[in-house]
Formats: C-alpha cells, sequence, structure tokens
C-alpha cells in the first residue's frame, strides 16, 4: 500500500499530503467513492457542508472498517452562513450530518468580503478548536490582504488555506504569503477539473516519464509542497492518481510547467464571491 507523506500543520497536528475531493459526487455515490479511494490508500478526504454529500463521507469511512483517527477529514462553512453563532450551527450541522465527535479541519469556505462576517467566522473556528471538535482550524479562497485581517483581529494563525491552484494558476503570491506565516497551501481543483490535461507540455512531460498527465500534475503539486486533493468518479483514475510516488520531477520539467501560467482560473475570484 501507498505510503503517503504528512504534512506537519503549525498546530503541531499533521496531514497527509495527498487527499481525495468529494466536490460535485452525488450523495448517492459518495459512499462508494470514497470506500474506492480508502480501498486504494488514500487516508484524507476534502468535503464541505456545500457538497450536500457529508452524510456520504461519514458512512464511507465507517463502512471501511478502518479507525476514524486513520482517516483526516475537512469540511467546511459555507459563506451564506457566514458569522459567529450561523457558523456554530453549521459546524454542529457538519457533525451531525457525518455522524462523527470531531472533525480533523475545519474550514472556512469563502471569505465572502462584501457580506463582511469572516472575521466573526474566525473567532468562532477558534472556538471550536478550543473545544476540542475540531483538531485543526484554517481557511479556504483567502487572498493575502484577508489573510492581513485575520491576523490583525484575531488571534490563531490558519493552518492551511486552501486555494484554486494549477498549472494555469500557481499562486505565487498566496504561497509565498503562506510559507512566510506558517501556513500550508492547499490546492483545490489541481487539475483545473481536468481542463489542464490536454496540454501539448504535459502530454510531453507524461511520456517523458511514462506516466499520465494527471499523474505530472498532481507529482508537480506535491514537490511544489502543497497539500492535494483530487477527485475523481472514477475508480481507475482514483488509483492512478495516488500512483505519483515512483518517479520526479526534474528542474526542467518544473521550468516547463512554470511556463504554462495564464492566470486563468475555473472558479471564482475569491473578492468577487459573495
Ligand atoms: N475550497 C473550495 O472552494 C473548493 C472549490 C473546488 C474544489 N474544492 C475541493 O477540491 C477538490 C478537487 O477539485 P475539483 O473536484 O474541482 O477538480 P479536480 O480535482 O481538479 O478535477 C476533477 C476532474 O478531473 C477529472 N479527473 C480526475 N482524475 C483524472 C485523471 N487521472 N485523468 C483524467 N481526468 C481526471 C475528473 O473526472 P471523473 O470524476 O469523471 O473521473 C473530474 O472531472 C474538490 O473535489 C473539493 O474537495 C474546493
Amino acid at each position: 500500500m501507498t505510503s503517503i507523506p504528512q504534512v506537519t500543520l503549525n498546530d503541531g497536528s499533521s496531514i497527509p499530503q495527498l487527499g481525495f475531493g468529494v466536490y460535485k459526487i452525488p450523495e448517492a455515490e459518495t459512499v462508494d467513492a470514497v470506500l474506492a479511494a480508502l480501498d486504494a490508500g488514500y487516508r484524507h478526504i476534502d468535503t464541505a457542508a456545500f457538497y450536500e454529500n457529508e452524510r456520504g463521507v461519514g458512512e464511507g469511512v465507517r463502512r471501511s472498517g478502518l479507525d476514524r483517527d486513520d482517516v483526516y477529514v475537512t469540511t467546511k462553512v459555507w459563506w451564506t452562513e457566514n458569522g459567529y453563532d450561523s457558523t456554530l450551527r453549521s459546524f454542529d450541522a457538519s457533525l451531525e450530518r457525518l455522524g462523527f465527535d470531531t472533525v480533523d479541519l475545519f474550514l472556512i469556505h469563502w471569505p465572502a468580503p462584501k457580506h463582511d462576517k469572516y472575521v466573526d467566522t474566525w473567532r468562532a473556528l477558534e472556538r471550536i478548536r478550543e473545544e476540542g471538535r475540531a483538531r485543526s482550524i484554517g481557511v479556504a479562497n483567502f487572498h493575502t490582504h484577508h489573510l492581513d485581517r485575520l491576523a490583525a483581529e484575531t488571534e490563531v494563525v490558519p493552518a492551511v488555506n486552501q486555494v484554486e491552484l494549477h498549472p494555469w494558476l500557481p499562486q505565487e503570491e498566496v504561497r509565498r504569503y503562506d510559507r512566510e506565516h506558517g501556513i500550508v497551501t492547499e490546492a483545490w481543483s489541481p487539475l483545473a477539473r481536468g481542463r489542464v490535461l490536454g496540454d501539448p507540455t504535459l502530454d510531453g512531460l507524461a511520456r517523458k516519464h511514462g506516466v499520465t498527465p494527471a499523474q505530472v500534475v498532481i507529482r508537480w503539486q506535491l514537490q511544489l509542497g502543497n497539500v492535494v486533493i483530487p477527485k475523481s468518479s472514477t475508480p481507475a483514475r482514483i488509483r492512478e492518481n495516488l500512483d505519483v510516488f515512483g518517479f520526479e520531477l526534474d528542474a526542467d520539467d518544473l521550468a516547463a510547467i512554470a511556463a504554462l501560467e495564464t492566470g486563468e482560473r475555473t472558479g471564482k475570484d475569491p473578492d468577487d464571491l459573495g
């Protein structure tokens, strides 16, 4: 079974560097997808209240027969619930749907700056961590100016910043800020929702290493030091995306991928949502 590296977070806990995302997997298919991922060797599942499949994630973990402690589970509060009391209620509802007493990582899903409640949301996450109901707390889709505001107005530095990150959008500025402040960068849509995989440069690198373009991109993410959570509903791809520890990209390969940056997003700019 593949041994997945662990990344140490600023609160002393650790997160498996490669996990399994379940966005857009319908609730009814989520149990099987999670079971396929855990059977392949993943030990980290990324869900959210917004994905409406937390029940399937919890059920998949229970049916796998693995100890709850051996599977790292992340969930998130949706931006419409940003605010102190609403976040506490949303977290309780997520735990109830998952059927868990605790989660490993709880994230603010989007800052939604026009809504202007992410600072209060963060204070709720600080309380949840203090109570031991989330082992770690973090944010998603935070630009550096959102992180600066949290630093000025709250106590705990986020353990993780989960952002859209792929060869078209390598997020150099966010990654540098995160690194300088002890925040781990986690890549969502690491394959640009599959769209980047037709790129001829990635095809060439895949041929060079005898792997697939998806494996090249996931390997690139790992070598950058990102935590990465590719999603697939296809069992063969679920296994393929984990099989990335038998080759290494060299400096020329990394430079070729760096040249693919276009700034293109598959999702919204965080300043524009909410
Ligand atoms: N925090 C946030 O705001 C946020 C936003 C979006 C996503 N996320 C998280 O990040 C996870 C991953 O992002 P994502 O689901 O948007 O996109 P992704 O992982 O970049 O791409 C998933 C797409 O790529 C295809 N794919 C996967 N492996 C492949 C392979 N080996 N070869 C060819 N195609 C492949 C999948 O198809 P099949 O499924 O048909 O195999 C699916 O269409 C999500 O599931 C979610 O957990 C977080």
